[in-house]
């Protein structure tokens, strides 16, 4: 037996330190650095999958590179870890593009046919005039400050008014936290993109997305959908189904929104067919609504779970609402530019919890300023994890949950200075989120109305330390744990809850959106 274990150790020895030499003959020398970890390609591929933003976070505090190639079997793929090098992935547009990355949602998660795809892809997927980059500008300008942007927010604010009066006609009521704030998001996102003819108006259409939803991360991985995303497919096909109906008998022209309207009539020389469409729209609203539910959540979580945050906040927003003759009226426009506490709050949680990782396909041999090579066939991943939480960026302060963080100079601490560009909450550079406005007046609606129109007691009456649970492939992660709290109505009486037209504000929380470069 000794024998028998020591010839497994030779065994075992000869294939790691082949393995060791391996990862470093394919190794370019020009390419960044690579990291082999105790046993090379697993262990990278274990971190990588498994642990996450965890894995990446020690890689960073241990090697302190600005990029590194993590070497796991068949493709390179390498890791940024400085706001620097993450800023010059971000200029090249073509030969590091997010351009294929949404051809393949397009074919994965929407099921878009084959026909479709070509379609998509064109002569040159990257083309400015082509499909997905039409689509991109189309999104954006539907999502910018402005008529476009009031006329969304106003008609989301409607959705959450009514949800709280519904609360309201009750009494006290016990609410399982998440579900509300995902319905109400959910309704008020999907009420703003489609308007009167919203399909999630529905029952069995909402039963259907909870299905396909709880199928995306199986779709998203495409690996043998058909059988193990099964009731997934069924229920996207019913959807699509829902969309035929919609674009095919023009409802989108009866309220629908801008967004529905411009990317409906996106660069598509060719031809989509009605259904390929219907099958991208059901990719539109994953986008619009699969972050926007856990970020609320967190939100609201932030402002009820710790008395200095509420009591600041609920002072804040307060201020916003007017008494007259027993009725409360409160413009949630307003919130954007008059609440920056809970403007910063939003933007905290949106640091603090962010789990979203940017990830670019390369596309050509590319060379980072004269420094460092990524190879074609490869690709980059950069973690917002590693960012949010870097000191050299963010100060002494960077564990800490700082609600006055993002306040303007002088109404913050000194010690919370921090480049804007830190931020990457809605991405950057050439993959900016074009729902990022939307999804802020939503997150601060939802704060808000939270404050004044009720109190809240979580179970037991005492609020747990957060419950963070798995992210499976969102911005944010859910909570571990189903938590049921108690809703109390505060002002009896008539609630009035508006959103006026009075001024054009967005909610400006990346540096894109800013006229300086240092907040
Ligand atoms: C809290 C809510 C949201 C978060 C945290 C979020 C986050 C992000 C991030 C980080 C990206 C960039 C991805 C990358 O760099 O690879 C992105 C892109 C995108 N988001 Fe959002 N998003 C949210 C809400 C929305 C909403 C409401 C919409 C639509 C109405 C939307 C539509 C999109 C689209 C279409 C893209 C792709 C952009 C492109 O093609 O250039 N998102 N989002
Ligand atoms: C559509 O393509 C034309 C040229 O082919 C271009 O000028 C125009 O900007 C494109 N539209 C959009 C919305 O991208
Ligand atoms: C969302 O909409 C559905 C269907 O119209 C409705 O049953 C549900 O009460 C709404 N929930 C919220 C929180 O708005
Ligand atoms: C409130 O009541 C006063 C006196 O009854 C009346 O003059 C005023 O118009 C009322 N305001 C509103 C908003 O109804």
């Amino acid at each position: 037996m000794p024998s028998a274990l020591a010839s497994a150790a030779t065994v075992i020895a000869v294939i790691y330190s082949f393995l060791r030499a391996l990862v470093y003959l394919r190794h370019g020398s020009r390419e960044p650095k690579p990291i082999v970890g105790a046993i090379p390609y697993l262990s990278p591929l274990y971190g990588m999958l498994i642990e996450q933003d965890k894995f990446y976070k020690r890689m960073r505090d241990e090697t302190h590179l600005p990029i590194y190639t993590l070497n796991i079997p068949g493709v390179p793929v390498y890791i940024v870890n400085s706001l620097e090098v993450l800023q010059r992935v971000d200029r090249h547009i073509d030969t590091l593009p997010f351009a294929p990355m949404k051809a393949q949602t397009c074919k994965k998660v929407c099921g878009v046919s084959q026909a479709g795809i070509s379609k998509i892809y064109g002569n040159n997927l990257l083309a400015q005039d082509g499909y997905l980059y039409s689509h991109q500008r189309a999104s954006a300008q539907a999502g910018a400050p402005g008529t476009s942007l009031n006329a969304l927010s106003r008609s989301a604010s409607k959705v959450f008014a009514a949800a709280f009066d519904r609360v309201e006609a009750r009494g006290r009521t016990a609410v399982d936290l998440y579900e509300f704030v995902h319905d109400a998001t959910f309704n008020a996102t999907t009420d703003a993109m489609y308007g009167p003819h919203n399909p999630f108006r529905t029952e069995k259409n909402l039963n259907d997305w909870a299905v396909f939803e709880a199928g995306l991360p199986m779709l998203f991985l495409g690996f043998l959908p058909g059988i193990l995303a099964r009731r997934a497919c069924k229920a996207r096909q019913r959807l699509v189904a829902a969309f035929i109906d919609y674009f095919g008998n023009d409802k989108h022209l009866d309220g629908g929104s801008l967004f529905v309207q411009l990317t409906n009539r996106v660069n598509d020389s060719t031809g989509l067919s009605l259904v390929d469409k219907a099958r991208i729209e059901v990719g539109q609203v994953a986008a619009a609504t699969f972050n926007t539910a856990p970020g609320a959540f967190w939100c609201v979580w932030a402002i009820l779970s710790d008395p200095v945050v509420f009591k600041d906040c609920r002072k804040e927003v307060m201020r916003l609402v007017d008494e007259e003759n027993g009725t409360h009226t409160i413009d949630l426009a307003r919130v954007r530019t008059e609440c920056p506490l809970l403007v910063s709050t939003l933007q905290e949680v949106m640091r603090f919890y962010d789990t979203a990782a940017s990830l670019r396909l390369i596309y050509e041999d590319t060379m980072l300023g004269d420094e460092y090579l990524l190879k074609k066939g490869g690709a980059v991943i950069m973690p917002n994890a590693v960012f949010h939480t870097d000191e050299t960026l963010w100060g002494p302060s960077v564990s800490e949950f700082d609600h006055t963080r993002f306040l303007k100079a002088g109404h913050r601490k000194s010690s919370t200075k921090h480049p804007a560009a830190a931020f990457r909450g809605f991405g950057g550079g050439h993959v900016l989120c074009p729902g990022r406005h939307l999804a802020s007046t939503e997150m601060l609606a939802l704060m808000a109305l939270i404050l004044v129109r009720v109190d809240v007691v979580p179970p037991g009456g005492k609020w747990p330390a957060a419950p963070i649970g798995l992210s499976a492939g969102r911005a944010l992660p859910l909570p571990s744990k189903r938590m049921l709290v108690d809703f109390i109505p505060r002002a009896a009486g008539k609630w009035r809850v508006i959103f006026t037209d009075e001024d054009n504000s967005g909610v400006s929380l990346v540096a894109e959106d800013m006229h300086s470069t240092n907040s």
